[in-house]
Parts: C-alpha cells; sequence; structure tokens
C-alpha cells in the first residue's frame, strides 16, 4: 500500500512526522513516499504543486497531506500561492466528498468553548462538498465596474455555481453515510437568496426521495452557524457546499475542544482519499513544537478505513488516541487545569505506546 506523504508548511511537518510514526508503529506494509507541497515546494521548485508531487498523489492509494500557507506568500500572484495546492489536488484527483467528523471526545468535554453539556457526547459528521462552488467557478478576476455602485471602480468578482450532477452526488454520499448513523440529514443552504443554492435545496430533496428511511432537514447557513453553538447534538450529518463547509467546520473544531482535534477524508468517484487536519499549517505556533497532531493522526485512521481497507487498524488509532486523553496528556489547544502539558511529539509518542 503506497502512500503519498505531503507535509507541506508551518506546523505540517511536525504534525505528519508524529502521523507516520504511528502508522509506522503498525507494522503494516506501508509504502511512504514523501513530496513537497506548497510553500516549500515553490521554494524548492517555483511551483506549489509540482507536477512530480501531483503524478505522486494519483499513483498513490491514498495521500497523507500536513497543511499549506504562510503569510509571508499572501503577496504572492494567485497561481503560486501555497494553498493552490490543496485546492489542485482536490480538483485534479476529483475529492469531491469531505468527510469532517466532530466529535468530541468524553476526556475534553472541558476544553470545548461551550457548556460541558452542551458537548458531552457530541458525535457530528459535517460533509462539504469539495470541488464546485464560489472556490471552483468561472469566471473569477479584477475589472473596471461598468454598473453598480461605482461605475469606473476597480472591482473583484468570483463565480458560486454549482450543477445538478455535482448537487446528486454529494446527496447521496450525505444520505448514505446518515443510513449508517442516526438517520438524519441537514443540508445547509442559502435558498433565501441566492439561486445556486435553492437548485441545491431542490436536487437534495429529490435525492432524499431515494432515501425514505432518512429524515431530511433544510436549514439557512446562518440559522446553522447560530444552531450550532445553541444545540450541535440536533445534528447528525450536515451537507453543505464547499464555501459554508469550510466555515462551518472550523465552527464545529470548538465543540470538539480544538481545531486540533477535527481530522477529515477528501475522497472522490474511486474512493481515492487524500486526508488531511481540517485546520491550516497556524504559522502563528509553527517551529515551536507545540501543535496537536491528533487531527492528522486521526486523518490517518481514516485513511486507513476508507482507502487501505484496514479497519482494525483505524480502530487502534481511535483507541489510543481516547487512551492518551485519558491519561491526561494535552498539548496547549485542549491543556486545562489538573491535565498533563505536552508537545507535538510527546502526544505522537503517547499515542504509538498506547497502541500496545
Ligand atoms: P489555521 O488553521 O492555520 O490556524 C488558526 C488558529 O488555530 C491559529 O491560532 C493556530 O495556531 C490554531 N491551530 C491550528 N491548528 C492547530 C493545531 N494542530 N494545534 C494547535 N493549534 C492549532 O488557520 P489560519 O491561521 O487562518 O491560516 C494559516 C495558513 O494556513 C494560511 O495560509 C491558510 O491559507 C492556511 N490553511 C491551509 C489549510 C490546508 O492546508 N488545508 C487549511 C486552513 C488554512
Ligand atoms: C481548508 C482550508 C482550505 C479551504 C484553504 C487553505 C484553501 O481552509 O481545507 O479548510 O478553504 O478549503
Ligand atoms: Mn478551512
Amino acid at each position: 500500500m503506497k502512500i503519498a506523504v505531503l507535509p507541506g508548511d508551518g506546523i505540517g511537518t511536525e504534525i505528519v512526522a508524529e502521523a507516520v510514526k504511528v502508522l509506522q508503529a503498525l507494522e503494516l506494509p506501508l509504502e511512504l513516499e514523501y513530496a513537497p507541497v506548497g510553500g516549500a515546494a515553490f521554494e524548492a521548485s517555483g511551483h506549489p504543486l509540482p507536477e512530480a508531487t501531483l503524478k505522486l498523489a494519483r499513483e498513490a492509494d491514498a495521500v497523507l497531506f500536513g497543511a499549506v500557507g504562510d503569510w509571508k506568500y499572501d503577496t504572492l500572484e494567485r497561481a503560486l500561492r501555497p494553498e493552490q495546492a490543496i485546492l489542485g489536488l482536490r480538483k485534479h484527483l476529483g475529492l469531491f466528498a469531505n468527510f469532517r467528523p466532530a466529535i468530541c471526545y468524553e476526556q475534553l468535554v472541558g476544553a470545548s468553548s461551550l457548556k460541558p453539556e452542551l458537548v458531552a457526547g457530541l458525535d457530528i459528521l459535517i460533509i462539504r462538498e469539495l470541488t464546485g462552488d464560489i472556490y471552483f467557478g468561472q469566471p473569477r478576476g479584477r475589472r473596471v465596474a461598468t454598473d453598480g455602485h461605482f461605475p469606473g471602480a476597480e472591482e473583484a468578482f468570483d463565480t458560486m455555481r454549482y450543477s445538478r450532477p455535482e448537487i446528486e452526488r454529494i446527496a447521496h454520499v450525505a444520505f448514505q453515510a446518515a443510513r449508517k448513523r442516526n438517520k438524519k440529514v441537514t443540508s445547509v443552504d442559502k435558498a433565501n437568496v441566492l439561486e445556486t443554492f435553492q437548485l441545491w435545496k431542490d436536487v437534495v430533496t429529490e435525492v432524499g426521495q431515494q432515501y425514505p428511511d432518512v429524515t431530511l432537514e433544510h436549514m439557512y447557513v446562518d440559522n446553522a452557524a447560530m444552531q450550532l453553538v445553541k444545540a450541535p447534538k440536533k445534528f447528525d450529518v450536515i451537507v453543505t457546499g464547499n464555501m459554508f463547509g469550510d466555515i462551518l467546520s472550523d465552527e464545529a473544531s470548538m465543540l470538539t475542544g480544538s481545531i486540533g482535534m477535527l481530522p477529515s477524508a477528501s475522497l472522490n468517484a474511486k474512493s481515492q482519499g487524500l486526508y488531511e487536519p481540517s485546520h491550516g499549517s497556524a504559522p502563528d505556533i509553527a517551529g515551536q513544537g507545540i501543535a496537536n497532531p491528533l487531527a492528522t493522526i486521526l486523518s490517518a485512521a481514516m485513511m486507513l478505513r476508507f482507502s487501505l481497507n484496514q479497519p482494525e487498524a483505524a480502530e487502534r488509532i481511535e483507541t489510543a488516541v481516547k487512551q492518551v486523553l485519558a491519561q491526561g496528556l494535552r498539548t496547549p489547544d485542549i491543556w486545562s487545569a489538573g491535565t498533563t502539558k505536552v508537545g507535538t511529539a510527546q502526544m505522537g509518542d503517547a499515542v504509538v505506546r498506547a497502541l500496545g
């Protein structure tokens, strides 16, 4: 089983090193091949997603990805910025279905910014469409306005768009996932304002008729943002577009204690997958050895389950993570009084030990 390992920038290298430690400790026949991506690749070769990196990702059974980005690239032309690497991988590999499970582990109930009773036992799944929406819609650019409030002024524009088949396939993914869970799908849209999301709502409703055993509700995104912090346990599966899913998943991460706890899997129609934490390269803490590696380690578990057909190994990792939390080990982002503060590598080592 060949895994393309793309650590990237900032804390990406630190957290991926810990996930690799854990994978290697499983003693499975895994072949890991590393390649540069993001700012690191730009420095080395002048492009954030070099052809060789893309080729490796295409040919691997799965991709383990860290994070990309740094403030110092914010003035580069867009095509050369580190973020284009992850957007390019999603697009070129067709990774349209992004799973972001937000699970609040018992031991971290107190680490959430919400009251313990709101998050205790929380287990929701955000399914974010990942290759469409305003992220990829054309045209986009800058121009001189010929109409609007300020004709003659410089303006910028992006295009929000979804086609029926794009909505159909992500809706099927959501209903099928809900069937294996609590059989409820909340489709999050902005159909009251946007035509793109009226089509979204119509198509999700139609697809839902094929899943009579699953309850479907629709919710506007502004209300969903509020409900997520009011009563998050009322959700089971949330399905939404690329941009709303980006925002709501960062919000949901705090229900679990920290953005450092939120893993993700991005799958294509062939169930090839890219696995990465939901957070970014965290330049504010990079190089300090304090980043939480658990989101990446849990992403590696998702990789074993979804792409490598190793559900037992996945479960071993998830159980080990619960054990180290039960031992009271905490990186600073999830630390609270009475627990033991550890760094990135100590946390990774503890997970390896807990694998037994
Ligand atoms: P971020 O997710 O990198 O960081 C947000 C905050 O969360 C920071 O305070 C950071 O220290 C903290 N944080 C994130 N991960 C953590 C972890 N594992 N442990 C402890 N704390 C953690 O978001 P940002 O600061 O808005 O973006 C930084 C860079 O990352 C930008 O260039 C952005 O474009 C990029 N980014 C990349 C990805 C990706 O590669 N998929 C995702 C999000 C952001
Ligand atoms: C994420 C990130 C990316 C996104 C950026 C870095 C392109 O925020 O994976 O959530 O917006 O999708
Ligand atoms: Mn994001």
